[in-house]
């Protein structure tokens, strides 16, 4: 735990560089440290990035993460800095690198930035700016975005990954959230022929959904329930010719419908349903628990 608390204070409390005081006069939520080489790859290679992202980094510094995206995975880029000295820098270093032409650098303030384009992001700023910034993550990435922080958290929003890098003998974490579609609510579908009807009410605290099912106005358990990106999966048993089968649903989710398959063995076949469910749109809750918090970053 010291190990790692203690580089990334020593990091963000000795690097008072005179940008830093521009930083101060702009309200800059974060000091200027640029992330290194060795975690800029591994941050890149956890969000699994690939030529058709579009890759943002809030608080982009020298834009190594942006650029980085765009050179080595051929990816796009966009890069918000409040610092107009950062946003310079960031263009010289897509211009050295030869990747003018899929990036873009706004001097902008990222809680005014505008994440809905984005399908993979980046972040180095501070649990607290974190946690300010939660709700907006939640509200406007797309489900199945990936989130990559290096070595601050988000509460308690616990990561889908997490690693280590070393360098120079100092640890750094990088951390990986996927967005999670809100499966929270009632939904139901008819399956079967003659048709009965599925109902599942959930549950869901963040990433992690939890819940009940009726088929047929029979209580059944949800079993392996598991929600990643937009992607829900479960299986439920059911009685089929007087036999107990494990039917697999698996389905995409879409604002207040899921459409995908149920999948199960009878007679020694392999039977496919289609599965369209709709959710009573009352229904939904919040999936973010905690709200943001917490003011500004000030110096003492
Ligand atoms: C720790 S540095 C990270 C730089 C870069 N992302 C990296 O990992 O190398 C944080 C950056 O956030 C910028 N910053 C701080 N507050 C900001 C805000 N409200 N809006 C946009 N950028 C901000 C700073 O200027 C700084 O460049």
């Amino acid at each position: 735990m010291i190990k790692k608390f203690i580089p990334a204070v020593l990091c963000f409390s000795l690097m008072l560089t005179p940008s830093f005081q521009v930083a101060q006069q702009k309200q800059l939520d974060v000091p200027y440290v640029p992330t290194k080489y060795p975690v800029v790859d591994e941050m890149l290679r956890m969000a699994d990035i690939q030529k058709s992202d579009i890759v943002y980094d809030l608080g982009c510094g020298d834009g190594r993460l942006v650029v980085g995206a765009a050179q080595k995975y051929g990816a796009h880029g966009v890069g918000f800095d409040i610092d107009p000295e950062r946003i310079q820098e960031s263009w010289e270093n897509a211009t050295k690198a030869g990747v003018k032409n899929l990036v873009q650098f706004f001097e902008q303030d990222l809680f005014q930035a505008d994440f809905h384009e984005a399908t993979a992001m980046t972040i180095y700023l501070l649990t607290s700016v974190n946690l300010r910034l939660r709700p907006k993550l939640l509200r406007e990435l797309r489900p199945g975005t990936r989130l990559v922080s290096h070595n601050f958290g988000m509460g308690e929003w616990k990561p889908d990954q997490s690693s280590e890098v070393m360098v120079d003998d100092i640890s750094h974490d990088v951390f990986l959230w996927i967005i999670p579609a809100n499966v929270s609510g009632t939904w139901t579908w008819n399956m079967g022929k003659p048709a009965v009807k599925g109902e599942m009410n959930l549950e869901q605290h963040f990433q992690v959904p939890s819940g009940s099912a009726t088929v047929g106005g029979a209580a059944t358990e949800i079993k392996d329930l598991t929600l990643k990106g937009d992607q829900i999966r479960f299986v439920i048993d059911r009685p089929v010719e007087g036999k107990l089968v494990s039917m697999v649903f698996e389905g995409k989710v879409a604002g207040h419908n899921i459409s995908g398959t149920i999948k199960f063995q009878a007679g020694g076949k392999e039977m496919i349903w289609e599965w369209k469910a709709r959710r009573n749109l009352a229904t939904e809750k919040p999936i973010d628990a905690e709200q943001g918090r917490t003011s500004r970053f000030t110096l003492h």
